[in-house]
């Protein structure tokens, strides 16, 4: 598939950048990589922390025809792609965080942010973000509030970024053509396979809400399971944490 690809050696973000290019023609697929973000985003504002040279940041643009109903559960695909290229690359088994969140050994290994413009039922746009940490500095370590993992933790071979990219667009790409083919419903034993909290004790944090409960995995338009005493509510994603406890 004919890709366009862009890397830069300094960015303020990588979705930033994509996200500004979308009034232009944009081609499906369309990626950008940096070696450093200079204001890395997490969501609701938080900050990514990029050192430079040492990670991966990428982000692609990906188009809805079908409108914003398109996107649910994208950073669901997303995640396993990530799960998929870090897996065939370094022969590691990541574990999977609903809604965006990827660990390792339970504790954060990469990241997902979904920014989106567009309309319900009209075509949309999308730019898909992955921070992936390969080699954290520890310098720049020292700048995260919580507990973190890199893949360099994890291995004894030398991993080769480019090598690694390149299989996480080619994964990437094929997760999203088989969501766009024919939705979550192919993926969610997968899913349920490398969740991090399936049948156990969780909290949900919605704002000043806290709800208890145990998670059941998610449904085939990635709403998140949870069994609250014996009933089973589904939570489309928005502003909302999981914890485990
Ligand atoms: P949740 O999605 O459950 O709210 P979260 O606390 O991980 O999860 P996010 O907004 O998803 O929040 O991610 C941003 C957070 O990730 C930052 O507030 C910071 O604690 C952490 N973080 C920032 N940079 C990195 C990094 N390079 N590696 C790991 N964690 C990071
Ligand atoms: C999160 O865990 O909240 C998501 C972190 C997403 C970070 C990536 S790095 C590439 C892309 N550009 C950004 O500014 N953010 C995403």
């Amino acid at each position: 598939n004919p890709h366009l690809l862009e890397v830069h050696s300094l960015i303020d973000s990588t979705n930033d950048h994509l996200m500004r290019l979308i009034p232009e023609r944009m081609s499906q697929g369309r990626v950008c990589l940096a070696e450093y973000q200079s204001a890395g985003r997490g969501r609701r504002g938080r900050q990514w922390v990029s050192p430079f040279g040492s990670q991966i940041y990428l982000s692609m643009y990906w188009y809805l025809e079908q409108g914003l109903a398109g996107a649910m559960g994208l950073s669901l695909v997303t995640a396993l792609a990530v799960s998929d290229a870090v897996k065939n690359y370094c022969d590691i088994q990541v574990e999977l965080k609903w809604p965006n969140d990827i660990y390792l050994s339970g504790v954060k290994l990469a990241g997902i942010l979904i920014d989106l413009e567009g309309q319900a039922l009209e075509p949309s746009h999308s730019v898909i973000g992955i921070g992936l940490n390969v080699n954290m500095p520890e310098e720049s370590a020292k700048s995260i509030d919580q507990q973190w993992t890199d893949l360099k933790s994890h291995t004894n071979i030398t991993i080769d970024r480019d090598g690694l990219c390149a299989e996480l667009i080619s994964c990437l790409w094929e997760r999203l053509l088989q969501h766009r083919e024919s939705g979550l419903s192919g993926m969610l034993d997968e899913w349920h396979k490398y969740d991090i909290y399936l049948n156990k004790p969780v909290k949900l944090l919605t704002g000043e809400r806290t709800t208890h409960g145990i998670c059941r995995g998610i449904n085939n338009q990635g709403a998140l399971l949870l069994d609250v005493d014996g009933y089973v509510k589904a939570i489309y994603g928005g502003e909302v944490s999981l914890r485990g406890i």
